[in-house]
């Protein structure tokens, strides 16, 4: 008697669980957002000067950038943008922009304009990274890592997310040519896409 009541209950309770997690799969799969899509359109590198009696890096790079949202559903708050100027994994810079919080919508593309990244930092360069900042030199062309920290929302119709920030740091891997005067050779930059765009989905789950 007790027994047939166990596995009654059994029965009820499996097949709750397993409708529960079925609804809430279907409804992850419909309303999960797709990541939105940041591009470095353009990026003009005026001054990029290491002075090693005082590792002191002079800098000004000017970014235009965009971002997609690619959802039909989902519209996204960008709340707080942050530009993080990387050499060789040490941070030159970091800044915060002051054009947000912004709402942009289903399927829309917005355009961040003329982001200036300029100043002068104290930076700890090592022996490889003076190497390959002469080397770099040289060429004209400099590898800069510039990464962005975001907070956003996503929004459902009506409904508004928790705060979301990615799982890991946006990275765009830049290769900018340094441009004397803004004349000059500029042009050579090309569209960078940036990459390790989290913010939904956990890189780290599979
Ligand atoms: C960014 O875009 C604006 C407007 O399209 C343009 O005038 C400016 O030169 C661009 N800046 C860079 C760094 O490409
Ligand atoms: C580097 O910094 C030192 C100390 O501030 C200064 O005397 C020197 O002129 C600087 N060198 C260059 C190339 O600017
Ligand atoms: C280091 O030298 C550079 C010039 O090369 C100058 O712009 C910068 O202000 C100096 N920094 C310090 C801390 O003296
Ligand atoms: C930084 O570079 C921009 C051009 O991209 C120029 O307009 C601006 O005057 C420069 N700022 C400084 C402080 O050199
Ligand atoms: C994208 O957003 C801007 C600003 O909110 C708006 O003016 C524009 O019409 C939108 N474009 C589309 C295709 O929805
Ligand atoms: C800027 O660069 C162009 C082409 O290299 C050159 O003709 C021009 O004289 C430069 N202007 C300045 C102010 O240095
Ligand atoms: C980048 O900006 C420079 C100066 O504003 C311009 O000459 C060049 O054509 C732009 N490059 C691209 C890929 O838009």
């Amino acid at each position: 008697m007790s027994g047939c009541r166990f596995t009654c209950c059994f029965w009820i309770y499996y097949n709750l669980i397993l409708c529960f997690s079925l609804s809430f799969m279907i409804f992850g799969f419909i309303f999960l957002p797709q990541e939105p899509k940041f591009t470095i359109t353009n990026a003009t590198l005026t001054q990029f000067n290491f002075n090693s009696s005082n590792n002191t890096l002079d800098y000004n790079l000017t970014l235009n950038m965009t971002i997609r949202n690619p959802n039909k559903r989902v519209g996204i708050y960008y709340r707080r943008i942050q530009v993080i100027g990387d050499y060789r994994k040490k941070r030159f810079a970091l800044v915060t922009l002051n054009t947000l919080p912004f709402y942009q919508g289903h399927k829309n593309t917005t355009e961040l304009h003329q982001v200036v990244v300029q100043g002068s930092q104290p930076v700890k360069f090592g022996k490889r990274e003076v190497s390959q900042f002469t080397e770099e030199t040289a060429s004209g062309i400099y590898s800069i890592k510039v990464q962005l920290a975001l907070r956003i929302k996503a929004r459902y119709g009506k409904f508004t997310s928790r705060n979301y920030q990615p799982y890991r740091k946006i990275d765009c891997k830049l290769n900018v040519p340094l441009s004397f005067n803004e004349t000059s050779i500029a042009s050579g930059f090309k569209a960078t896409r940036c990459e390790n765009v989290y913010f939904f989905t956990d890189p780290d789950s599979d």
